[in-house]
């Protein structure tokens, strides 16, 4: 695909669960588009000077979410646009999800079917605080579907979504070009 300079006015959003691939398919879209893409768990890593599982583990949950949220909010300000991926908490916490609502409506939900989630996330459970201590894939499955299925009515608040089983980066980044019309 050709590169494009993009004259958007608000900022491109990817949410999804653990391991829907946003960070990747956010790098292809800046990549294509000439945005700047910052991740937000990459972000709060750097402000913190501290790695996600240590916030988790030294400070708690409820101190990340509001880490997060507080994160979330300086970046939704920036002047720049930017193409942001979230994490799969993100959304989900605080009134987060209308916060972002009101930035911008270029917010795309990749759903992604719970067996792939599983497969993948059960490989990285170890960069994740939520996920380490699952011990088998059939527990990772069983964790994800009931996960997943909690948070849905939060991603599904998004305006765009797509489904990226059997899809890989370039296909999805690209049909989300489309659909938001770049
Ligand atoms: C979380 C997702 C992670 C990270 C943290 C919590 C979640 O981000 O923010 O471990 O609650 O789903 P990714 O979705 O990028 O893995």
């Amino acid at each position: 695909m050709e590169k494009h300079s993009l004259a958007v006015n608000s900022h491109i959003i990817l949410i999804g669960y653990m391991g829907c691939g946003k960070s990747s398919v956010a790098k292809y879209i800046a990549n294509f588009s000439d945005l700047k893409h910052i991740d937000l768990d990459d972000y709060i890593v750097k402000r913190e000077g501290r790695t996600i599982s240590d916030i988790f583990n030294f400070s708690g949950e409820l101190e990340f979410r509001k880490i997060e949220h507080i994160c979330l909010i300086e970046l939704l300000d920036s002047k720049e646009k930017l193409i942001l991926s979230l994490g799969g908490g993100t959304p989900c916490y605080y009134d987060n999800m209308e916060f972002i609502l009101n930035y911008t409506k270029n917010i795309c939900f990749i759903n992604t079917p719970n067996n792939i989630l599983a497969v993948r996330l059960f490989k990285e459970k170890s960069k994740r605080p939520l996920l380490s201590l699952i011990d088998s894939e059939n527990k990772m499955l069983e964790y994800v579907s009931k996960h997943l299925f909690e948070r849905l009515t939060f991603y599904n608040k998004a305006p765009f979504k797509i489904n990226s089983k059997e899809k890989n980066v370039s296909e999805i980044s690209i049909e989300i070009i489309k659909m938001i019309n770049l």
